[in-house]
């Protein structure tokens, strides 16, 4: 048997959304004259906490739909030292969410820290996935809590209707769990991969590498400036385990950082990977998820004293087998020695291996001072508002146990949607609507 939503319901919500969506026009500009707008969560404390050694202030537990709290493990050092997690057991529902409002309209790097349960009976890592304003997009993977680079994930996304959600969808394998929400705002045009400027994506952060330097790093520990968030930069002295390259630094001044619309901090670009006599190229690869676009950033600056003026460095980009960059000569680009260099290139990959190339075409080896990778994830077009609020009215009144969750949006990440619930995407208003429910 199935219920249809009744047309009256549908045109009285109707009403509601026009002064909904006049109340969302306008997004606000960057005004780096302030501070960015920045809320931390410490998921499952009781109090408000700082953290050393930035003194970092992290709100204590809000806008959870549901879960308990429990103490944490923390599986990584770069992991930042909180004591309590949210976890959200399979009889909480299969979908919970963050409901974080009062979010000022704009560009924001939403960071997640995960961690363990501090439970000698378990030895679970739980495997979930997590979505940002309906968008899904990072998916544990079995192992992730012994690899520092997974035990967060990162997403550039805009708020565009004044609230932000973070939802965790269960998959069947252990209590998805959460240790630390950050909600940090960037430029607008951060990480602008080029023109038509596009609200509708997500990045998702792939990859962070500072070379010629084993120390990871995060943009507060290289005096970076908030507006740049907080990036995390993995430290990395060859690019290959297999290659002989070499790592090179220097303490002078690097010009042309802390730039809108990124803010780079001088530090990643005062040390440098190069390559060597015998082999002068560069290589480096990373495992990505197949058939998807990766925005790919690299920096240079010539920080080496045996380059000191164009024409003595010069090579190519390969990503994947094509020319991305040709004849980068970073001296002649910037105009001077100890000046940084950023360039971007939007590629689409079909296999599971992203490979760059730094091939020299004149004078000496080659040199990359930092690598970002992105994937560049289509923003899902969440269901109209009315109907959801409906649907959350319904849930009340029906008094549907716990189990069923149905936080955060009833059809999108179409890859969870609410159990019970019929979705149909309704390309002339752009949003999903519900088509029906059925006996659950
Ligand atoms: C968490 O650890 C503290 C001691 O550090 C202990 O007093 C408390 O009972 C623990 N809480 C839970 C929920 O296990
Ligand atoms: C990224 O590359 C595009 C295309 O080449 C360019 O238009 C854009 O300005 C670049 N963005 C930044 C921030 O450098
Ligand atoms: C990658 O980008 C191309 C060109 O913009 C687009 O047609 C394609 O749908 C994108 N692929 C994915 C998986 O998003």
């Amino acid at each position: 048997m199935r219920w249809r939503s009744p047309a009256v319901l549908r045109l009285q919500l109707w009403l509601l959304a026009v002064s909904a969506s006049l109340a969302a026009l306008g997004v606000l500009a960057a005004d780096l004259s302030k501070e960015p707008f920045t809320i931390r969560i410490s998921c499952g404390s009781f109090d408000d906490v700082r953290t050393e050694p930035t003194n970092t202030l992290w709100y204590r537990d809000f806008g959870y739909t549901g879960g308990r709290f429990a103490n944490a493990t923390r599986p990584s050092f770069i992991v930042p030292p909180l004591k309590t997690l949210r976890y959200f057991p399979l009889s909480d529902g299969p979908e919970n969410c963050y409901n974080i409002n009062n979010v000022p309209n704009g560009h924001y790097q939403v960071r997640l820290f995960f961690a363990l349960l501090d439970n000698p009976n378990l030895d679970s890592e739980p495997i979930f996935d997590v979505s940002v304003e309906g968008t899904l997009f990072s998916s544990l993977l079995l192992g992730w809590s012994s690899d520092d680079e997974k035990t967060f994930a990162e997403a550039l996304v805009f708020v565009q209707d004044s609230s932000l959600s973070v939802c965790f969808h269960s998959t069947g394998h252990g209590d998805p769990s959460i240790l630390s929400i950050e909600v940090l705002q960037i430029d607008d045009d951060a990480y602008n991969f080029g023109p038509p400027r596009e609200k509708g994506t997500v990045l998702r952060a792939v990859k962070r590498l500072k070379c010629g330097s084993g120390k990871p790093a995060f943009d507060e520990d290289l005096n970076g400036i908030h507006w740049g968030g907080d990036r995390f930069w993995l430290g990395l002295q060859t690019l290959s385990s297999s290659s002989d390259d070499q790592s090179i630094s220097s303490e002078n001044v690097i010009a042309e950082t802390l730039l809108a619309p990124n803010f780079y901090p001088q530090g990643i670009y005062q040390s440098a990977i190069v390559g060597t006599d015998r082999q002068p190229s560069l290589s480096f690869e990373m495992d990505v998820t197949p058939n998807k676009n990766y925005s790919v950033w690299l920096h240079f600056a010539e920080i080496d004293n045996g380059v000191t003026a164009e024409e003595q460095r010069v090579f190519d980009v390969l990503i994947n087998g094509d020319t991305a960059f040709k004849d980068i000569d970073i001296i002649r680009m910037t105009g001077e020695r100890f000046t940084a260099l950023v360039l971007n290139k939007t590629v689409a990959v079909s296999g599971i291996t992203l490979k760059i190339i730094l091939q020299p075409v004149k004078g000496t080896r080659a040199i990359i001072n930092a690598i970002e990778v992105f994937e560049i994830i289509p923003a899902e077009k969440k269901t109209l508002p009315q109907e959801v609020s409906a649907l959350r009215t319904l849930k009340g009144s029906l008094g549907l146990p716990l189990r069923f969750g149905w936080n955060g949006d009833p059809c999108v990440p179409q890859q969870h949607p609410w159990s019970g619930v019929d979705c149909q995407f309704d390309s002339t208003k752009g949003n999903w609507i519900i088509d029906g429910l059925y006996v659950l």
